[in-house]
């Protein structure tokens, strides 16, 4: 090679070098950029076909120009790269401003859900009697009327029975009235001792207002063995009401009628509210009537097969929304219906 050839290939090495500089100024996106470093550094690129040209330089000049072109090749590296970042740093201005966040704002409170108030006291009764041994039993919502009303000893003519105040479904079939029925279909699979509670939902074609609904629930009780009696009963509702309502609360059982227990009773506390004093809620009578409750009727043993003069048992039944409202001071059954947050959240 003669000093000439040397020139000019230093001379080309420089021109590329000033050549890409320029264009990678100019470049304006990514793609293009990349266009550029194949052109210049690609295996065909205009700097690689210089670096082949190195082998015609004469030996003792070759590391100066092999020099040259080391650095002219890192310097286009160097640039693309920065270009790239600049190109980068661009985009992001001008896309719009994201609102930066402000720390200082108290977060958002997420609700936790919660069990609506009647489920809350029916699980507490169910809690109180299973504490006390009793098993816990369910019986269809739709029965037929054997089990609601036939099998509990109720007369053909029994006013229960009429229209007013069942929701029929068929001649046969209709939507219970009591937890009651499940007594029977308990009985009738078991053999004694049985002692089992039966809560759940029950239907009565009533009037809606402030005291009743169509829709409500109850749950009856009932212990079959030999020789229980009427003080085991009372036992047992005793220890139910003070451990439900508190120890300070006094019971009376009155005399009372249903056509499946004999003797039948009402059951009454000391009025929650005034503590017997005598209030609107007791109507000034200072006591509150809170269940039914008896003697198993010997017929409706003969019914489901068991012998009245071996066996005995009692019976007892409340409704739910009752004593949820005198629990939580609730003057409307309607508003357990009616899923409006602003009650349903003070529970
Ligand atoms: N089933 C009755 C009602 O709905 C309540 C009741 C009273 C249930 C006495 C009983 C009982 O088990 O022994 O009014």
């Amino acid at each position: 090679m003669t000093d000439g050839k040397m020139e000019s290939l230093i001379d080309s090495l420089r021109k590329e070098e000033t050549k890409a500089c320029e264009e990678i100024k100019k470049s304006k996106d990514v793609d293009y950029l990349q266009e550029l470093k194949v052109s210049f550094l690609g295996r065909k690129g205009s700097v690689s076909v210089l670096f082949r040209k190195l082998k015609n330089v004469p030996p003792e000049e070759r590391p100066a120009a092999g020099k040259l072109a080391s650095q002219v090749r890192e310097k286009i590296e160097k640039l693309i790269a920065a270009r790239l970042r600049e190109l980068d740093v661009l985009k992001g201005q001008k896309e719009p401003k994201k609102t930066p966040l402000d720390y200082t704002l108290p977060g958002r409170k997420s609700w936790t859900g919660k069990l609506h108030p009647l489920t809350q006291t029916l699980n507490r009764i169910v809690d109180i009697f299973y504490g006390m041994g009793f098993e816990v039993a369910k019986g269809p919502d739709v029965e037929t009327d054997y089990y609601n009303f036939k099998a509990l000893n109720f007369p053909e003519d029994h006013p229960a029975m009429d229209m007013q105040d069942t929701f029929y479904i068929s001649d046969h079939l209709l939507l219970r009235t009591q937890t009651t029925p499940v007594q029977v279909r308990e009985l009738e699979k078991r053999k004694p001792p049985v002692k089992a509670i039966a809560p759940g939902r029950t239907y009565r074609h009533e009037a809606i207002n402030a005291r009743s609904y169509c829709v409500f629930h109850q749950v009856d009780g009932f212990y079959v063995d030999q020789d229980v009696t009427f003080a085991d009963l009372k036992g047992v509702l005793s220890a139910f009401v003070w451990e439900f309502f508190g120890k300070e609360v006094k019971l009376r059982f009155r005399a009372s009628f249903f056509p499946f227990t004999e003797p039948s009773a009402e059951v009454d506390i000391s009025c929650v509210i005034c503590g017997g004093k005598g209030c609107s809620v007791c109507k000034h009578k200072g006591w509150l009537e809170i269940l039914g409750a008896g003697m198993i009727d010997p017929e409706v043993f003969k019914r489901v097969g068991y012998d009245p003069e071996v066996y005995s048992g009692y019976a007892f039944g409340m409704g739910v929304e009752r004593i949820a409202m005198l629990k939580y001071r609730i003057d409307d059954i309607r508003l357990f219906y009616e899923n409006d947050l602003r009650f349903l959240r003070q529970f």
